[in-house]
């Protein structure tokens, strides 16, 4: 039997949690705030587990209701490894659980809250956190080793990457079974430091931020947009943001800029805010930077282009990469399954030659206006590149 892995909060990404876990085989107790939701969780669940000839299929779509607040999905089977889904009530207290994943509101003391009310089952207590220090979490739970973070990727039964956060006194017993039941679940784990933005959201910042400075400079994004794809990457920069959301993204650039104490290379830049402020957010509003916009072909220039935007991605993440806890591999995983790009910051400056690179990036910095003084200079970690890919092939 396997063990019992617990979820606390059934909106999109919980309830995308519960599912990896279900269709791992594992007993899934999942439960959430809001009456509603953990109501019409067992339909949402045996929906999507139908659709993977799990439990609705083989079980006729589950969803009958238990007594006191406990619904069931389906019986186990061995045959189908279909997992038991059970919708507890709120105030269960995850006893025998091996792990407890949180997908609340992100909110600090909501997360502590949440989290500290189980310090005593014994469960390794995992955040889902993306933007809160899983440190400062662990710091409001009577057993803070126990609090590690586990960052999955929307929609999480799509998306195969974790980020596994270790903050300074997360217990490495507990970080081995959060990484064993995820790689169980078949997630790639990378392990990564206490950071803001962890890996991804940190290390995508240039993919947005050169491309927003080359628009601030004068170029159409559409060109920006089709250097970058005629390089193998699926969405340029701009129709990213377009997909993701103005607002989402700005709001991720401002978190990261403010926790790096407003670092030039987390500029926030006009062009973004004003995209918000007049309700152009991309796909759900119909119109952004590209959206609804016909695509051109790449310029003339577009190997400059790509240079430009994958020098300032290497420069993040040789900072990163400085700041320890994580190695140049796991950054490039993390960044080609997490947003899907052709290769990672590290492969694209060693495909571009490292020397070529840092001269982009010393070149940049030479040609900066005032506002982004100190952007693009290369980070002290910069010089360990080389040796960090002779140990650590990608
Ligand atoms: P959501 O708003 O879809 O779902 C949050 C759920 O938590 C709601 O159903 C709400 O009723 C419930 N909830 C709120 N307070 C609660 C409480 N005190 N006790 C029990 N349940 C409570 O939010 P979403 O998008 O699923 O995000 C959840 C977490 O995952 C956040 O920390 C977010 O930062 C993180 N995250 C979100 C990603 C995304 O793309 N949406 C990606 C990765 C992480």
């Amino acid at each position: 039997m396997r063990e019992t892995v617990g979820v606390i909060g059934l909106g999109a990404m919980g309830l995308g949690i519960a599912q990896v876990f279900a269709q791992a085989g594992h007993p899934v107790q999942a439960t959430d705030g809001v009456e509603a939701v953990r109501d019409s969780a067992s339909g949402r669940l045996a929906a999507a587990l139908a659709g993977r000839g799990g439990l609705g299929k083989k079980h006729g779509g589950g969803g009958a209701k238990g007594g006191a607040g406990v619904a069931v999905l389906g019986p186990q089977t061995g045959v189908y490894r279909a997992a038991q889904v059970t919708v507890v009530a709120p105030d269960h207290g995850f006893a025998g659980t091996a792990m407890v994943v949180e997908a609340v509101v992100e909110d600090l003391a909501v997360k502590r809250a949440i989290l500290g009310a189980l310090a005593a089952s014994g469960a390794v207590l995992a955040t889902n956190t993306s933007s809160l220090s899983v440190g400062a979490i662990a710091a409001g739970v009577a057993t803070p080793g126990r609090v590690i973070g586990l960052h999955f990727f929307n929609p999480a039964p799509a998306m195969r990457l974790v980020e596994l956060v270790a903050h300074r006194g997360a217990d490495p017993a507990a970080l081995a079974l959060a990484r064993r039941l995820a790689e169980g679940a078949g997630k790639v784990v990378v392990a990564c430091p206490d950071r803001p933005g962890f890996i991804v959201n940190r290390c995508a910042r240039p993919y947005y931020g050169e491309a927003l400075a080359l628009l601030e400079e004068g170029r159409d994004p559409r060109e920006v947009d089709a250097a970058m794809m005629a390089a193998g990457y699926r969405l340029g920069p701009f129709a990213l943001i377009d997909l993701i959301g103005a607002d989402v993204n700005l709001s991720a650039t401002e978190g990261v800029r403010a926790a790096m104490d407003g670092h030039p290379r987390y500029h926030v830049f006009d062009a973004l805010r004003a995209q918000v402020r007049t309700g152009r957010l991309g796909r759900k509003t119909g119109e952004g930077f590209v959206t609804g916009t016909d695509p051109v072909p790449p310029p003339a220039d577009a190997a400059a282009i790509v240079l430009r935007i994958e020098a300032a991605l290497a420069n993040e993440a040789a900072s990163l990469l400085a700041e320890g806890a994580v190695t140049a591999e796991g950054i490039d995983t993390a960044l080609k399954l997490g947003l899907n790009f052709p290769r990672g910051a590290f492969g694209a400056a060693r495909a571009q030659g490292l020397d070529l690179v840092r001269d982009e990036l010393l070149r940049l910095e030479g040609a900066a206006p005032a506002h982004l003084a100190g952007r693009y200079a290369p980070v002290p970690g910069w010089g360990l590149l080389p040796d960090a890919h002779d140990a650590d092939p990608s």
